[in-house]
Parts: structure tokens; C-alpha cells; sequence
């Protein structure tokens, strides 16, 4: 559905991105993890043929990016940041612009509005929507193209826990009608859940990928399996054999309140990669 290879790109002297090689498969819903400033933005761009790479080559659809045609591109939403919304008018009339453009009939604009939860808002004029409502008519823009592909950056970045899992459930429905998403988070709590396939990028390279848990499961040096008992006490004992016996004695003795083995969340996995937090904290110095 989505092919990158070797994509290279420079902004001057600095690289950002060096030989990006990515496949992704139709229906999935595949995330791009990296720090602030990694080049994931810059990546979304070049794929979208929004900006041209210094080298390698990009396919959408079975087609070279460049050259897609009018009907395919309609087939491809985009949703990047947060402009390009009139303040001054409705929901429904900000989605008219965009129909217009996109060639989609009218009637999808009232479907839209309600399948993003905003049907009551219609008439609302873009400026007097909340932080949340403003994202989900954003959403809106793209989903009622019905598209096969969907690109989303940092779609939740900045949004209260409600709406992003509003947010989730939305994209998730979009998958199950079998659109293929491609999204960039900083976010590895929501990479977690809903992502397919997660790829690092780090200092303009991929520095790992696959599905979520299994990424999680390679990074587990740790080997533990740690119990809290009903006595309040913590104990940790490793995952092996050897801990067969006592496990079993705690276990038939009633004494295990909870237990857990120690495989790191991906959040873990990443600050073990890049050395640092995936937060929204301040841009990456690469030399
Ligand atoms: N048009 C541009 N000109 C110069 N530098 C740019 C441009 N766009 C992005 N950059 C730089 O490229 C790096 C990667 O940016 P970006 O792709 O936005 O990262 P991310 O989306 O991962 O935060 C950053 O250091 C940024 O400053
Ligand atoms: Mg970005």
C-alpha cells in the first residue's frame, strides 16, 4: 500500500532523514515513533509527495508518488496539523470547502459530522468549538472522502484522554472498513494500543519495528516476574525454573495478590534506543 526506499533527505547540511525503507501492508494501521525533530513529519511529507526526497523512491497505491493520478489521490487523506479551518463558519461549511475540492457530494458532510460526534454542532461556526470538537471536524475533513489511505500527524498531540480515545475509536473504524492509516505519535501508550506495526525513527534512520509486542518482548533483559502478596509485601523472582517452587507454594497458599512478568512497555524500549524520553519536550540536536 506504502513503499519506501532509501529515502534520503537533507535540509542544507544537516540530514534528517538516510535511507527510510518502509512497506506497509493494506488494512493496517502502522505508526511512526520518534522524538520531536526525528524527521517524522518531513517523512508524512515526502510520502504524501508534498516535498521531494534528495534520493530513493516512494509508492502509494502501486504507483510512484509522482505519479498518481486525479482519482487516486482522492483516495488519500491527509490530515497534518491544525490550520486551514475557517473560524468564522459552520462545521458543515468548512466541510463544503473541502467537498468541493475533493468532489464529494454534499450529503456526506452530515453522515461525517455525526460519525465524529459533532451532528449536533453543524451550525457551529469553527471558532466557538472546543480544543476536541476542533480536531474531530479536522478528522472529519479527511474522513469524508472515505479514504483508502489516511495519514495522520501527531493526530492526538496536545488532546485531553477523552478525546483521544474518541479519537482511537475512530481511527480503529477506518481500519476495520479496511483503509490503511499511517500515523506519527510521540505518544507510546497510544502506539501500544492501537497500532499494527510500529517502526523507531531515530536520528534519521529506523532503529527498530515490528508489532508492538513483539518489539517489547526483544527488549526483555530483565526476566522477572514480579508478585505482589495479599500482605502487602513486593517480592521479585526471576522467570526461570528455578522459580517453579516457590512460585507454587505462594500460589497454593493463596498468598498472591498480584502477579506479573517483566517485559519493558515500549516506552521503556525507546528511552533504551534513543537515550531519551519521547515526550513533546524540546527538539532533537542531531549533528
Ligand atoms: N523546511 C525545512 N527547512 C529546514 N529544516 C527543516 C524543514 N522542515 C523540517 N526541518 C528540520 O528537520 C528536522 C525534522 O523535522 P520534522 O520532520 O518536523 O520532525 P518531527 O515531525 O519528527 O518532529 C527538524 O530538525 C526540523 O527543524
Ligand atoms: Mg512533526
Amino acid at each position: 500500500m506504502i513503499k519506501t526506499i532509501g529515502i534520503c533527505k537533507s535540509f542544507s547540511d544537516r540530514k534528517v532523514l538516510s535511507g527510510i525503507d518502509l512497506d506497509i501492508k493494506p488494512g493496517m494501521i502502522f505508526g511512526l515513533l520518534g522524538p520531536s525533530g526525528a524527521g517524522k513529519t518531513t517523512l508524512i511529507k515526502i510520502i504524501t509527495g508534498q516535498l521531494a526526497p534528495d534520493s530513493g523512491e516512494v509508492n502509494v497505491l502501486g504507483r510512484n508518488v509522482s505519479e498518481l493520478t486525479g482519482e487516486d489521490k482522492k483516495k488519500i487523506g491527509i490530515m497534518m496539523d491544525n490550520h486551514g479551518m475557517y473560524d468564522r463558519m459552520s462545521c458543515t461549511d468548512n466541510l463544503k470547502i473541502f467537498a468541493d475540492i475533493y468532489g464529494v457530494p454534499y450529503s456526506e458532510i452530515s453522515r461525517t459530522l455525526k460519525e465524529v460526534g459533532l451532528g449536533d454542532a453543524a451550525k457551529t461556526p469553527a471558532m466557538k468549538l472546543s480544543k476536541g470538537m476542533r480536531a474531530r471536524l479536522h478528522l472529519a475533513r479527511v474522513l469524508m472522502i472515505s479514504p483508502k489511505i489516511l495519514f495522520l500527524d501527531e493526530p492526538t498531540s496536545g488532546l485531553d484522554p477523552m478525546t483521544m480515545k474518541y479519537i482511537h475509536k475512530l481511527i480503529t473504524e477506518q481500519k476495520d472498513k479496511g483503509c490503511t492509516v499511517f500515523l506519527t505519535t510521540h505518544n507510546m501508550e497510544e502506539a501500544t494500543v492501537l497500532c499494527d506495526e510500529v517502526a523507531l525513527l531515530n536520528e534519521g534512520k529506523i532503529v527498530e519495528r515490528g508489532a508492538p509486542d513483539q518489539v517489547c518482548r526483544r527488549y526483555n533483559h530483565q526476566k522477572k516476574i514480579n508478585i505482589h502478596l495479599v500482605s502487602g509485601e513486593d517480592i521479585e523472582l526471576a522467570h526461570e525454573a528455578g522459580s517453579a517452587e516457590e512460585l507454587e507454594k505462594l500460589m497454593s497458599q493463596g498468598k498472591i495478590e498480584t502477579i506479573h512478568s517483566s517485559e519493558p512497555t515500549l516506552e521503556t524500549v525507546f528511552i533504551e534506543l534513543t537515550g531519551r524520553k519521547l515526550d513533546n519536550g524540546e527538539e532533537a540536536q542531531y549533528a
